[in-house]
């Protein structure tokens, strides 16, 4: 078992390697030291940056250069667009899409000569003959990194690192320094709110189960992260797994519960085994265990495995799957913090949640609450997808406005479209509009435009989008994901689609439009837990924000965007055609004919409206008519 002092001893033999990973403003020959990160994120990972990792170990180590620099495989950096990334410290260069290919010459130039290796720095650090370091872009430049915290700098798979970058000292202040009811005290005064979609005062919800009394209690990290496009949590667990463990055990403390569970999903492997790792390491230190710094408490956690229903992540439903039961919603009251697990008061946290914990309890309840607008407190995680240049991960002050995270940090919208329209929320948010740019990003703000902060999943879309399209595609994700428990839900999201489906083919009627309103607002008064009651969301803004769209499709059987493929049809303009004859070849269903260099046809019968033509023609003939 680890005392506190043994852990100081490990942060004061650590440290040394933490500092290096700093940018100094040194450069060239003056640099004796460097440390080669490499992203070892999910993003990355499948585009190949182990087989990379392996490349720069194997050259440095050829040009026997091992003792002057280290290669570490991190958590996500964010611009997972640009991977597989690496970056340089002292300097803080950032190389974008490296290749096995780029190894030598970049060992060579930039490890053996201290000049960085052109070919794969990021644009944007670029300014003139300058090079800056990744921090001063606009990607990094407005984020503020807690839940993030360590991701990219430590490597999440030694326990050490993390305990030198201040890991465990906020248990450990906890556990000899405070009582149970300052923790919670700590936790309610930082105005920490769940960041898993629902927006609940976490020290609130640690204090229903606190004063519980009851012979046993849980606490429940919900990794169970099912939104579209969101890969928040996942990142969080792959890139600083021992936050999560360390917040856990504070939250066992705070409530009185001496056992935990991560909900994990099994289709995320990296995070699955960065967490088991970590687990056994901390088990390992004896910082969970019986006797935790020997102030006698005891708390343990166990990993549970999702099998990726959307409805899981809802916290009844993740409870009946825990216990072995279907996973499936039971109303509440009784809410989990008085009757969850087993029957015994729990906790049920998000990750990002959770990941906030320590840097509250070591930084303070103030500290944190002077971050944000005045009911939503700190930071959010938001993975950025859709059409916008730097499709990624960032971290952000609450209150900062759609328009700076659109098009500062995420780069705004790319080759030059018009935006149109961004969805927060996941399947339960809403769309928003070029109107609603300016308005910031906090809980209450979102959810009073009829949109909702959710987990953090923030899809972009631009010109080229349908509207209702996009209604109908988070439709067919939640009919597909209900449970079918309930009615409403079940039956009421099936004729939703279905009418999603008429307008999108052209055959929809002004009737429809109405009955779509009114189904929406019966299923979200009846159904009973939250995948039902906010299902209808994506339908509801869109109708609201984007009528005349709904209105094009009913009344003109136009898709205004060209999308819908029953409106639309394929033309080549013989005046723009130069007889290329690509399309014709690319076309799988023999659609295209014609004569090189004289203009090539279209047969509308044969079309299977696929759209490659579009895509390929160079010359801009192929038209949506
Ligand atoms: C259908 C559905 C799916 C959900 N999925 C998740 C999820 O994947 N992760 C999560 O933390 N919360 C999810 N939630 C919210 C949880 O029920 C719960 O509110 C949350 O885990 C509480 O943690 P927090 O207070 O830290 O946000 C979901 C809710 C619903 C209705
Ligand atoms: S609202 Fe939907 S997901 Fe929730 S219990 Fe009812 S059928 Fe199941
Ligand atoms: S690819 Fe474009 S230019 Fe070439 S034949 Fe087809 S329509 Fe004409
Ligand atoms: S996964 Fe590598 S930058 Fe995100």
């Amino acid at each position: 078992m680890k005392l506190l002092t043994d852990l100081d001893a490990i942060r004061t033999l650590t440290q040394s390697r933490l500092d290096n990973r700093r940018i100094t403003g040194a450069s060239g020959e003056s640099i004796t030291f460097r440390s080669v990160m490499v992203c070892g994120g999910t993003g990355c990972t499948s585009s190949d940056s182990n087989t990379i990792i392996a490349a720069l170990e194997q050259e440095i180590s050829s040009h026997g250069i091992e003792s002057q620099v280290e290669v570490v495989r991190t958590g996500c950096f964010g611009l997972c667009e640009l991977g597989p990334v690496v970056i340089v410290y002292p300097e803080g260069i950032f190389y974008s899409r490296v290749e096995v290919k780029d190894i030598p010459a970049l060992v060579e130039q930039h490890l053996l000569n201290g000049k960085p290796y052109d070919k794969k720095i990021y644009e944007k650090t670029r300014h003139g003959e300058e090079i800056l370091s990744f921090e001063e872009t606009d990607f990094y430049k407005k984020q503020v990194r807690i839940a993030l915290r360590n991701c990219g700098t430590i490597d999440p798979e030694v326990i050490d690192e993390y305990i030198a970058s201040d890991g465990y000292k906020a248990l450990a202040q906890v556990l000899t320094t405070m009582s149970r009811e300052q923790v919670i005290d700590t936790v309610k005064r930082s105005g920490l709110r769940g960041r898993g979609g629902g927006g609940f005062l976490t020290g609130l919800k640690w204090e229903f189960a606190a004063k519980q009394n009851k012979p046993q209690k849980y606490v429940i990290c919900n990794a169970d992260e099912g939104d579209p496009g969101a890969f928040m949590d996942r990142s969080i667990l792959e890139g600083n797994p021992h936050s999560v463990i360390e917040a856990m055990a504070i939250a066992g403390y705070a409530i009185g519960a001496n056992q935990g569970f991560i909900y994990v999903r099994a289709e995320y492997p990296i995070a699955v085994q960065r967490f088991t790792k970590a687990l056994n390491q901390a088990r390992e230190y004896g910082l969970l265990g019986d006797d935790i710094f020997g102030t006698g408490f005891t708390f343990n956690i166990d990993v549970r495995l999702g099998a990726g229903a959307f409805v899981c992540g809802e916290e009844t439903a993740l409870i009946h799957s825990i216990e072995g039961h279907r996973g499936m919603p039971t109303p509440k009251p009784p809410f989990p913090a008085v009757e969850g697990l087993w029957g015994m008061p729990t906790i049920i946290n998000n990750v990002e949640t959770l990941a906030n914990i320590a840097q509250i309890i070591l930084n303070g309840a103030e500290w944190y609450a002077s971050i944000g607008t005045e009911k939503s407190k700190g930071t959010k995680v938001f993975a950025l997808g859709g059409k916008v240049v730097n499709t990624g991960l960032v971290e952000v002050p609450m209150g900062i406005t759609l328009r700076e995270v659109i098009f500062e940090i995420g780069g705004g919208i790319p080759g030059g479209k018009k935006f149109k329209a961004v969805q927060t929320g996941g399947p339960s948010g809403g769309c928003l509009t070029e109107e609603h740019l300016d308005c910031t990003i906090d809980f209450d703000t979102l959810t009073s435009l009829g949109s909702m902060m959710g987990s953090g999943g923030m899809i972009i879309m631009d010109e080229d989008t349908c509207m209702v399209d996009v209604a109908r595609f988070y439709l067919d994700f939640t009919r597909d994901e209900s449970c079918g428990k309930c009615t409403p839900c079940r039956i009421g999201t099936k004729r939703l689609l279905e009418m999603l489906d008429k307008i999108t083919e052209g055959k929809g009627t002004l009737e429809d439009l109405e009955n779509l309103e009114q189904l929406s607002l019966q299923i979200k008064n009846a159904s009973l837990c939250a995948l039902g009651q906010t299902a209808p969301n994506p339908v509801l803004s869109t109708i609201k924000y984007f009528r005349d769209e709904y209105m094009a499709h009913i009344t003109d059987s136009k898709c205004p965007a060209g999308v819908c493929k029953s409106l639309i049809s394929y033309e080549i303009d013989a005046e723009l055609c130069r007889g290329c004859s690509l399309c014709a070849r690319k076309c799988p269903s023999d659609a295209i004919s014609g004569k090189v260099k004289e203009p090539y046809v279209i047969d509308k019968a044969a079309c299977i409206k696929c759209g490659v033509c579009f895509d390929v023609c160079k010359f801009k003939a192929v038209a949506i008519v």
